[in-house]
């Protein structure tokens, strides 16, 4: 079993939306045996909070329920827990080796490394843009499975 870690800054939005998108496209690709997948904050922020209503509304509209989510920090552990730790932008991707104590085993990446064109996923807690970050989303972990399912490395 692969298991995946998506991390954002405060897991109530983009770092939820790309667990319960990535986890839909398992089911539905009949890899959900071979591919796991959870996620988390580098803040303490919102930790115990329901994913924010704007984000649960774009999983709604993709038929997806998250109502159970509650939001949880990364901790070091996590770091040997998972084989892939995916954060969603390079602000993230610091702030996890810096929880991890570093990425010894290469296992630290932003989602949109290795897209045609690797960027940042925009934060909609800032942007209101839920649509973007959906998109972005979509894009990177269909990346990743394709991938993963074809048993290359992920990055
Ligand atoms: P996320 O968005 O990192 O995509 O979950 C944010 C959620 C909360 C905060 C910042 C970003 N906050 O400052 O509380």
């Amino acid at each position: 079993m692969i298991k995946i870690l998506f991390v954002c800054l405060g897991n109530i939005c983009r770092s939820p939306m790309a667990e319960f998108i990535c986890r839909d496209m398992l089911e539905k690709r009949g890899l959900s045996h071979k591919i796991a997948c959870a996620s988390a904050a580098t803040s303490d922020e919102e930790a115990g909070n329901p994913v924010y209503p704007p984000a649960r509304r774009k999983l709604k509209e993709m038929g997806i329920d998250c109502a159970l989510k509650r939001a949880v920090q990364l901790t070091r552990g996590d770091y040997d827990r998972y084989d892939l730790l995916i954060g969603m932008e390079a602000r993230n991707v610091s702030a996890m080796k810096r929880i991890c104590g570093g990425d010894p085993e290469n296992k630290i990446h932003r989602l949109l490394d290795g897209a045609p064109h690797p960027r940042d996923i925009a934060d909609p807690w800032y942007t209101g843009d839920f649509d973007a970050a959906c998109r972005d989303i979509t894009e990177g972990c269909a990346r990743l499975i394709d991938r993963l399912a074809e048993g290359r490395a992920a990055y």
